[in-house]
């Protein structure tokens, strides 16, 4: 499992140093270069092999390089400013909506092996390359990575907590993502979104996933650990049970805030009690960028 995730990382770093990408089946440079910043956790990834140093944000949640000034920062993240599909958005009776799954989830029953990781900006899971999917018309994506983003509303720090996604102005404490790509296209990105609220939490098997992963998350930023036998099979089981499940096309919602990511976010909360609520808000600090306001076509 190891060989392949670091032949995997090894590629998306190839991607990310080269002037020329090879060009995939759709899309050009930038989308090559979006699938070289899947999200923040490659970055991270790419600094670290460099320097073997705690990497250090380019942008950030607030001041000078918060997410009103993204767009500007770097010629790569002009989309965070003139996109016209950017996430997240809040969600209104215009956003499908379907109460079965769009797709299916071919996650096996653990991981032998994950890398948990505390980026600063967030903690995430990262997986071993091509062992879960996610199928949806006839793509087979595969489970790259997961990770949480968490609005403090009580934080003093973030006067204006808004939430990575909201329904109909329903705010919540925490949203995870689940990130997929197309292995024939990586700039094609399917994001699975999943609420957390307070609330008796489910049976253990169900939840297993995020307890192992928030208990092993590291201390301090940059750092990461190895955790086997992670029993991802829950988080399947979850996903697929928390429906109605919104449907749009967006936006990474960190830079380059690429666009062209399908969208699905599961309208149920997974409920988790107060001990895990402050755990994941004591390890990420205010991570959510504010509402989109796209132009409805
Ligand atoms: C923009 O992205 C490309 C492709 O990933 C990279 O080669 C280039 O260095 C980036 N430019 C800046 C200013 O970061
Ligand atoms: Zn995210």
């Amino acid at each position: 499992m190891r060989s392949i995730l670091s032949i995997a990382i090894a590629a998306t770093l190839a991607l990310a140093s080269s002037a020329h990408p090879t060009p995939r089946s759709v899309g050009g440079v930038e989308h090559n270069c979006l699938a070289s910043a899947i999200m923040s956790g490659d970055d991270f990834r790419s600094l670290r092999k460099r320097n073997n140093a705690a990497p250090t944000l380019p942008w950030s949640y607030e001041g000078s390089a918060g997410p009103a000034f993204w767009g500007s920062l770097n010629p790569n993240y002009t989309s965070c400013s003139s996109g016209k599909r950017q996430s997240p958005i809040n969600f209104t009776p215009n956003e499908k909506i379907s109460v079965d799954a769009p797709f299916e989830l071919w996650y096996p029953q653990s991981f032998d092996e994950v890398e948990v990781e505390n980026l600063g900006a967030t903690v995430e899971v990262a997986v071993p390359a091509d062992t879960a999917f996610l199928k949806r018309d006839n793509v087979k994506y595969s489970l790259v990575q997961f990770h949480v983003h968490t609005p403090s509303e009580t934080s003093p720090h973030h006067p204006r907590p808004t939430l990575q996604h909201h329904v109909q102005d329903k705010h919540y404490p925490s949203e995870v993502h689940f990130v997929h790509r197309n292995p024939a296209n990586p700039a094609d990105l399917h994001v699975v979104g999943l609420f957390l609220n307070r609330g008796t939490p489910y049976a253990e098997g169900l939840t297993g996933w995020l307890d192992e992963w928030i208990n092993n998350v590291p201390a301090r930023k940059g750092e990461h650990t190895k955790v086997k036998d992670f029993p991802i099979g829950g988080a399947a089981k979850v996903l697929l049970s928390s429906g109605p499940f919104w449907q749009y096309e967006g936006s990474l919602t960190t830079p380059p805030c690429s666009e062209g990511v399908r969208w699905v976010v599961a309208n149920k909360p997974l409920p988790v009690d107060e001990t895990m609520l402050a755990a994941v808000d004591s390890l990420v600090p205010f991570s959510s960028r504010f509402t989109q306001k796209n132009q409805v076509a």
